[in-house]
């Protein structure tokens, strides 16, 4: 198991190295990351490569017993390439080239950047190969982060063009799968074909999907051509990772085909980061452990876990006492192994300034030092724990084609992906379920029950696949405008809402309704009175099979249902017609986990019990969330308090 800090030695006087190395060895650490966006201090001129600045490090840490994760320094070329290359740096859609000065400002698609990001990445590597110390090789730096994963240059536009090429057999068959005859786009070769630069309203939402699908290639072309790289250069003791940032679903590249030839994946975990006034929510913060878990499907790494307060500008919230390490252990409860902190001090100078670490600019061992040190003398106990494999019973689905096709279209002003698969991740998370945020293509047949949020691009093979999976008596739980496009991003001609699932739904879409962000409308369940909110979208439901869980109660639709459930099959399928509130939703998920017999436990708001099982004895990882305390189990647990419990609550 590693525990340690991101350390960058390059920051800061040499003379400092040793007492920083006593330091981090005083946490309890064993491991520190290096390098990430060092590329200059390796390669001062073309060609003159010189590790030697690393290699004392190295000799340093190996001496006080640290293993070494060191990071491919692609995120940061340096001004000499900029200069001799300016073709290297990507472009905005505007056309305004991103100036050399800030990271990751480079095109994908420039054959210059991939040549020399390929030699220094194998040159490094290379070097290092026989290191035993160095364990683990991160490829550059939260890929696509920061807006770096769009680029609307000429490059990229002329690759686009022969990404079509590639794909469509004909000129022909791209124009009527696109549908260019609207608004007289046809086109009669593919060198004609635009990138959807700024224009008078709107581009044709089949472009706007397939470069959504281009710009994932390019990014991750780039990825696996790297990783490739270090695969074949390093030493059979080492490793491949790099790190996913935070706002994955928002990134214009699919995640879990970038890390595919990785060995594991490693997260960067910050709950609260550049001015926000408070933590997002714990139901988010841990849906994204489960994405990365779910990415390579096994355990994971945080090599960034946040310590201090965090921004590149505004700053914003302060972690309270403890509060930190209660997301470590949320982490580690989630299927996190092994732990680097960032950073170990908070930089003095350049555009980090602000993102405080573990020590602070005065050099002081404080409250979060001994906070570190107090997770890392905790934690090694329950290390065989934290490497048992998680057995979800339930998983969250996604599909990043699915997620660009509304990016391309909206439809609704308060529609935002990941707050609507969190609208029905959040009722089972709060009764402290244990889920999969899986892609569609991943099989689901093991499961008892998968939730699919929004999912407006379903075809024929993807409704068999739910349709026997219902059949052999899982449970589904769509939510609204399911079926709506096939996988060119079209609408589907002649077929009733939800498209290619009507029958496994039991009911019928005829009409739906786009509400405003601010808009909500009421439901009512007939048979118990309750009365709910529903907002951002409404399908207007028929149900055929379906029963009735909830309807409108507005002047026109009260005939019409708001959420349903059929039985198909030995299965039980719910349709969720809407942005419905969460007190409706968490009626129906207990209902579920009741129905479906899947560990499950009431508790407090704020308060997470996260279950984990080796050789048939029960851990629970508990998180008290809340700047409040609660009692649990009789005992009372202190704001942002932390444990594990062994044996049955
Ligand atoms: C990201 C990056 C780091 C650093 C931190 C600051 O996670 O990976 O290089 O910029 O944010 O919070
Ligand atoms: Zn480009």
């Amino acid at each position: 198991m590693y525990l340690g800090v991101d350390y960058y030695p390059e920051h800061w006087p040499k003379e400092m190295m040793k007492q920083d190395i006593q330091g981090i060895k005083g946490l309890g650490a064993n491991m520190v990351r290096i390098g990430e966006f060092a590329w200059h201090l390796m390669e001062k001129e073309e060609g003159q490569f010189d590790f030697s600045f690393f290699d004392e490090v190295i000799s340093e840490l190996k001496k006080e017993g640290f293993s070494v994760m060191f990071g491919t320094p692609t995120a940061t070329f340096p001004a000499w390439l900029a200069n001799k290359y300016p073709d290297i740096l990507s472009e905005d859609e505007s056309g305004n080239v991103r100036f050399f000065g800030g990271r990751r400002q480079y095109c994908f698609n420039s054959d210059v950047y991939r040549k020399y990001s390929a030699i220094i990445t194998q040159k490094l590597v290379e070097h290092y190969r026989d290191e035993e110390s160095i364990v683990a090789w991160q490829i550059d730096n939260e890929f696509g982060h920061e807006g770096s994963d769009m680029c609307y240059c000429e490059q990229c536009h002329l690759e686009f063009q022969r990404f079509l090429e590639k794909k469509y057999p004909s000129i022909d068959e791209l124009n009527e799968r696109w549908g260019t005859i609207f608004w007289g786009q046809t086109y009669n070769n593919f060198s004609e074909i635009p990138i959807p630069k700024p224009t008078i309203t709107t581009h044709n939402p089949a472009l706007k999907l397939d470069w959504a699908r281009f710009r994932s290639e390019s990014v991750n072309s780039y990825a696996h051509e790297m990783t490739a790289i270090v695969h074949e250069a390093k030493g059979d003791h080492q490793q491949v990772t790099t790190n996913v940032s935070g706002g994955f679903f928002g990134k214009w590249f699919d995640h879990a085909e970038n890390v595919k030839t990785m060995d594991f994946v490693s997260y960067d975990n910050y709950p609260v980061w550049g001015g926000l006034e408070k933590p997002i929510a714990p139901a988010a913060i841990a849906m994204a452990h489960d994405f990365n878990r779910g990415l390579l499907d096994k355990n994971y790494w945080i090599v960034e876990e946040l310590m201090g307060a965090q921004g590149h500008d505004v700053i914003g919230y302060l972690p309270r006492p403890n509060q930190a390490k209660m997301w470590s252990y949320q982490a580690f409860a989630h299927g996190c192994t092994d732990m680097l902190y960032f950073r170990w001090r908070g930089m003095t100078k350049g555009a980090e300034q602000f993102c405080f670490g573990v020590v602070d600019h005065d050099n002081r061992y404080g409250r979060k030092y001994e906070e570190v040190k107090s997770v890392f003398t905790d934690i090694r106990e329950y290390e065989n724990v934290l490497n048992s494999e998680i057995q979800a019973e339930i998983a969250v689905i996604y599909d990043y084609n699915n997620i660009w096709s509304w990016r391309s279209q909206q439809q609704s002003a308060g529609f935002d992906f990941t707050a609507e698969l969190l609208r029905l991740y959040e009722p089972f998370f709060k009764q402290n379920a244990v889920m999969d945020v899986i892609p569609a293509d991943r099989d689901f047949s093991k499961y008892k029950v998968i939730v699919v949020p929004v999912l407006q691009l379903i075809d024929e093979k993807l409704a068999t696949r739910f349709r026997e999976f219902a059949e052999n008596g899982g449970t589904i739980l769509f939510s609204y405008r399911a079926g709506l496009k096939d996988s060119d991003n079209n609408i589907y001609l002649g077929k009733t809402l939800p498209g290619h699932i009507a029958d496994l739904t039991g009911i019928e879409i005829y009409e739906t309704e786009s509400l405003s962000s601010t808009q909500t409308v009421e439901i009512v369940n007939d048979e118990t009175g309750k009365r709910a909110e529903l907002s951002v979208w409404r399908d207007l439901i028929t149900p055929k099979t379906a029963s009735v869980l909830y309807r409108y109660d507005d002047e026109f639709y009260k005939s019409s249902a708001a959420v349903t459930k059929n039985e198909f099959g030995k299965g039980t399928v719910y349709y969720i017609g809407g942005g419905v509130g969460s007190e409706a939703l968490q009626e129906i998920a207990s209902e579920i986990l009741g129905t479906k017999e899947i560990w499950h436990l009431e508790t407090s708001e704020d308060l997470e019990v996260y279950r984990r099982i080796l050789d048939g004895e029960e851990y629970f990882f508990v998180m008290n969330h809340s700047s409040e305390e609660i009692i649990f189990r009789e005992e009372l647990l202190p704001a942002f308090a932390s444990k594990v419990i062994k044996g049955s609550l």
